[in-house]
């Protein structure tokens, strides 16, 4: 959940290059940020706490051809300059920066004090420096000194790390995720993500788990990370564009990815029908199916299940990825396990996959980050293509998630025809529903209501999953208590909470269940809750109604729309950044 960042090549600014970078890579982490620059007159070390985009990349335009940089999200030891990294050996000559966890640190710490070694963090990372110089006792080849000192760590890790004597960019891939970008005309960059190096080149190549990449910026050598055999690999050609991973007139991420649903619902659709067809096949002859996500994207497996209950009249199961570990009990290799997964990193969700493949059994995956190690591992992949989602707030991607899941039971009804023409229509109707009038309505509700520490909101049938989901997106970005409750549950102990002028929100649609939600509505509305109505109906029972399009089976789509936008206008009313929400990261790679 941290973003690190490396070049080396032609270039003299390379410190520059590597700040400007690694400032599209702050939504992975923004607790501090540290930067190395290896020049002629030494290595320089500037690290500090607060977030990168502060930064005035024209600090380090000093003369310097190798870089590496790092904005962290803080697992082990406090939100220092300390902490921060790069992190280096005591005499300053190996250098490193790393995302994900060395799970038996304490353990090496141990060993390494007894050895007289001291330390400056309360940091994990801090070990690898001065594990890599005990290995430099043995030999004098800093990768293969990388090499051996990455069989003593236990754990998820991506690393970069360079010697003061050599002019060799070393990286290593174990559970979290690194890219090099390869510009013939620069060098090779090396990253978490590909935004921090797409200005200049949209060639890359992928970096697999248990592998080891060096290179001097003129040529690169990929091998693995154990045995060192070379492994050989393509350059890809990335699709998507710059500004499609800028923010462009938005004044957040968040806010400019809620609006492209209107897009990125309709290329959610845009799928090989046969894939489809081959997929609901998958599932219907499956023994036993099971959805597996987390956080908002266990909230669009939880929709699933509704969908293929109502539309497919098939039982799937939904497990959220912590919590799938004790599911390998079930699990043979006639099942199904399909994973929904965003940045397809998620560390729960890989766990999952490999507890899955472990088995026996066949692994889906729904993604949204091509090259993901999701994407590249799983049996088969659904790519959404929603583009790039950078707010930590999933908006875009979920959408497409259900947009994806939903036609799947559809063509398990053998009626996908008709799920890809309710999906298309109903992303027509997002287009002319956010409209400046249309989001001007739910600001004023957000005035309305911003102040208020707790709101909750229900559903039933699949708008209890946006009810939960509801709940993630206020609290994630605006911090207020909300929570999601089946309407159903309520009289069973939450209709406690209840006071005075408490806001409180209903989803509903058309259905066999809007009924009931209205009765529960009203419920709440006697013990003198704000009731709040998303609906495609008015009703006496909502002192406000946000009216929404009647999209039918698609409707946990539609009414997920507003409460997207109304947690967006809490948050910044609230004074707070959307896109950077305290203690979060966009990708949770770790434990
Ligand atoms: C969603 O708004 C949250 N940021 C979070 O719950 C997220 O959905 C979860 O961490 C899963 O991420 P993934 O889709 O990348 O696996």
């Amino acid at each position: 959940m941290c973003g690190i960042f490396g070049y080396v090549g032609k270039r003299s600014d390379a410190g520059k290059l590597v700040v400007e970078g690694l400032k599209n890579l702050e939504y992975r982490g923004y607790d501090s940020w540290g930067v190395a620059c290896k020049t002629t007159k030494g290595t320089i070390i500037k690290k500090d706490t607060g977030k990168i985009s502060a930064v005035n990349a024209d600090d380090f335009a000093h003369g310097c051809s190798l870089a590496i940089a790092h904005t962290r999200w803080a697992t082990h030891g406090g939100v220092t300059a300390a902490n921060s990294h790069p992190h280096t050996n005591a005499d300053g000559s190996i250098v490193v920066v790393h995302n994900g966890i060395i799970e038996n640190y304490q353990e090496l710490r141990k060993e390494l004090v007894a050895k007289g070694h001291t330390f400056l963090s309360e940091t994990d990372t801090e070990i690898i420096p001065h594990v890599i110089e005990e290995e430099m006792k043995t030999t004098s080849d800093f990768a293969s000194a990388v090499r051996n000192a990455c069989t003593k760590f236990e754990g998820r890790y991506g690393i970069l790390a360079f010697h003061k004597t050599s002019d060799i960019l070393v990286a290593t891939r174990t559970g979290s995720p690194l890219i090099v970008g390869v510009s013939k005309e620069d060098g090779y960059f090396i990253a978490s993500d590909i935004p921090a190096f797409m200005e200049h080149t949209k060639v890359v190549q992928y970096l697999d788990d248990g592998e080891m990449v060096v290179t001097d910026g003129k040529s690169i050598l990929f091998t693995d990370l154990i045995t060192g055999e070379e492994k050989p690999k393509r350059e890809i050609e990335i699709t998507w564009s710059v500004e499609q991973a800028q923010k462009g007139e938005y004044a957040h991420f968040m806010l400019k990815e809620i609006m492209e649903q209107k897009d990125s619902i309709a290329r959610a659709v845009n799928q090989d029908d046969e894939q489809i067809r081959v997929i609901a096949d998958a599932i219907a002859n499956a023994s036993g199916t099971f959805l597996v996500g987390c956080g908002t994207a266990h909230k669009a497996c939880m929709a699933a299940e509704y969908f293929f209950s109502v539309v497919a009249e098939h039982h799937v199961n939904v497990t959220s990825a912590g919590e799938f570990k004790v599911h390998h009990h079930f699990l043979k290799p006639e099942s199904l396990v399909i994973v929904v997964s965003q940045s397809g990193e998620t560390a729960d969700v890989l766990e999952a996959m490999n507890i899955a493949k472990a088995k026996g059994s066949k692994v889906l995956a729904i993604v949204n980050s091509e090259g993901s190690t999701i994407h590249r591992e799983a049996d088969y992949t659904l790519l959404i293509n929603a583009g790039p989602e950078r707010a930590v707030a999933s908006t875009k991607a979920l959408t497409g998630q259900m947009a994806v899941l939903l036609m799947i039971a559809y063509a398990m009804n053998d009626k996908l025809h008709d799920g890809k023409t309710l999906l298309l229509e109903t992303a027509a109707q997002i287009n002319d529903m956010l409209n400046p009038r249309y989001v001007n309505h739910i600001e004023s509700l957000a005035d309305k209501i911003q102040t208020h520490e707790n709101i909750y909101i229900i559903g039933k049938s699949w708008n209890f999953p946006m009810a939960l989901e509801s709940a993630i997106k206020i609290q994630e970005v605006s911090y207020i208590h909300a929570e999601g409750f089946a309407g159903g549950e309520l009289k069973h102990g939450p209709i406690a909470l209840i006071e005075e002028g408490t806001p409180c929100i209903t989803l509903a649609g058309n259905d066999e269940v809007t009924q009931d939600i209205i009765s529960n509505t009203i419920e709440i509305k006697s013990r003198g809750a704000m009731t709040i109505g998303i609906a495609p109906e008015n009703n006496e029972a909502y002192e406000e109604w946000i009216k929404v399009p009647d999209a039918g089976a698609a409707q946990a789509i539609m009414n997920i729309i507003p409460i997207q936008v109304l947690s967006y206008f809490l948050a910044v009313k609230r004074g707070m950044d959307p896109d950077m929400p305290r203690n979060l990261a966009k990708s949770v790679t770790v434990k």
